[in-house]
């Protein structure tokens, strides 16, 4: 639904939360944030009507919402998100990375989901805005950062099933420390016999509530065998490598290549797409390509393939030690490429490294 109305800048109204934390209380959270359990003192919200556009754009107190009990979202799920960070840099200016391909993701969740496109400028200025604001929940500790997390949802109260003429765009944040437990030692991944999170022509490569409402019962089955994360294969022919849960994978040759499922109902993760620029940069054969369980495994057995690991913004890279099956089990004792790549990718991130692909964009100037 492209919004022809936008005007060509949004001037936000700005609300200063009376109760926001004192420094003690947020040095406290900050100290340790464990992932999305604390949010900061504001929000952004950006209202949409099919005939006003995008309007009323505030930087407001954090809180709870009011939402009509009849609101689309609450009955037919119209709703997706995004989902990056802003990196303390040893200057203490505050940086994102790649935001432009965080609002050009949106844009696609956006058509598929039937809701209006946010433009990229309104996307980067909310985040800004927010930083303005919140700037100092942005945590400075070794592999901390501030998750951002944009969403839009709709909020029109009509009980017809069609596509919302009232939508609402928020961003929140929340101070994060490592994604996983165990930090970086390897992950164990259940491969999901039982259930898609995907099917053609569905909603897989949006990032959209209801992909991941979709996966928590085998999330739920992965605890259950003491694994970390889920792998789901494709839902037409069920040998096709497809993601995680919440992550990209990515298998490592003997020689060097790297191996990426390629698939429609995939999300396209900006953290896997970067590592794989990074690990071509360094000379690595990439193929994105389809990718069968079979050949993992085989692979694995002759030592064709030594290494693999999940990939996305909130646990960076996180190299795979075991994929477990109701029948078999893959394992890998190598961690080298993951881990190599992560300090490459996690050192242009909290700018120690150079940023020779622009990909780092200031948030607080
Ligand atoms: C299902 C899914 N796949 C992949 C990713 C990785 O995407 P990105 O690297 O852009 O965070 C995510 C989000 O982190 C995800 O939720």
């Amino acid at each position: 639904m492209k919004n022809l109305l936008a005007p060509q800048t949004l001037q936000f109204a700005r609300t200063p939360n009376e109760g926001a934390k004192s420094d003690v209380e947020r040095d406290a959270i900050l100290a340790d944030p464990g992932f999305g359990k604390h949010f900061t003192d504001h929000m952004v919200d950006i209202c949409w009507s099919a005939l006003g556009g995008w309007h009323r754009p505030r930087v407001q107190p954090y809180g709870p919402l009011s939402l009509d009990p009849a609101a689309a979202v609450l009955h037919y799920g119209q709703e997706i998100f995004e989902g990056l960070k802003a990196y303390r840099h040893a200057d203490g200016s505050i940086w994102s990375f790649r935001p432009e391909a965080n609002a050009a993701r949106m844009q696609r969740s956006a058509r598929r989901l039937a809701l209006p496109e946010l433009p990229t400028e309104f996307f980067i200025d909310s985040l800004k805005e927010l930083i303005a604001a919140d700037g100092s929940w942005v945590p400075s500790a070794a592999d901390t950062s501030l998750y951002l997390r944009p969403f839009m949802f709709a909020k029109e109260a009509f009980l017809g099933v069609r596509p919302a003429e009232k939508v609402n765009y928020y961003v929140i944040a929340s101070p994060a420390g490592a994604y996983f437990k165990g930090g970086l030692a390897p992950v164990s991944i259940w491969l999901s016999a039982n259930y898609s999170r995907a099917g053609k022509g569905g909603t897989g490569a949006a990032k959209t509530g209801g992909n991941y409402a979709a996966s928590l019962v085998a999330q739920a089955e992965a605890y259950e065998h003491g694994c970390d994360q889920v792998l789901f294969l494709d839902s037409v022919e069920e040998r096709f490598l497809e993601e995680l849960g919440g992550m990209n994978i990515v298998l490592v040759k003997k020689d060097g290549t790297l191996l990426t499922p390629e698939s429609p109902s995939i999300l396209e993760g900006i953290t896997r797409d970067s590592i794989l620029q990074l690990a071509e940069d360094r000379g690595h054969t990439v193929e994105r390509r389809q990718v069968t369980i079979d050949e993992w495994r085989e692979g694995a057995a002759s030592g064709d393939i030594v290494e693999a690991f999940a990939c996305g913004t909130a646990a960076v890279v996180a190299p795979i030690g075991t994929l477990k099956s109701a029948d078999f089990e893959i394992t890998h004792d190598s961690t080298e490429t993951a881990l190599s790549l992560r300090s490459e990718l996690t050192d242009i991130q909290y700018g120690r490294g150079e940023d020779r692909h622009g990909w780092m964009m200031r948030l607080d100037a």
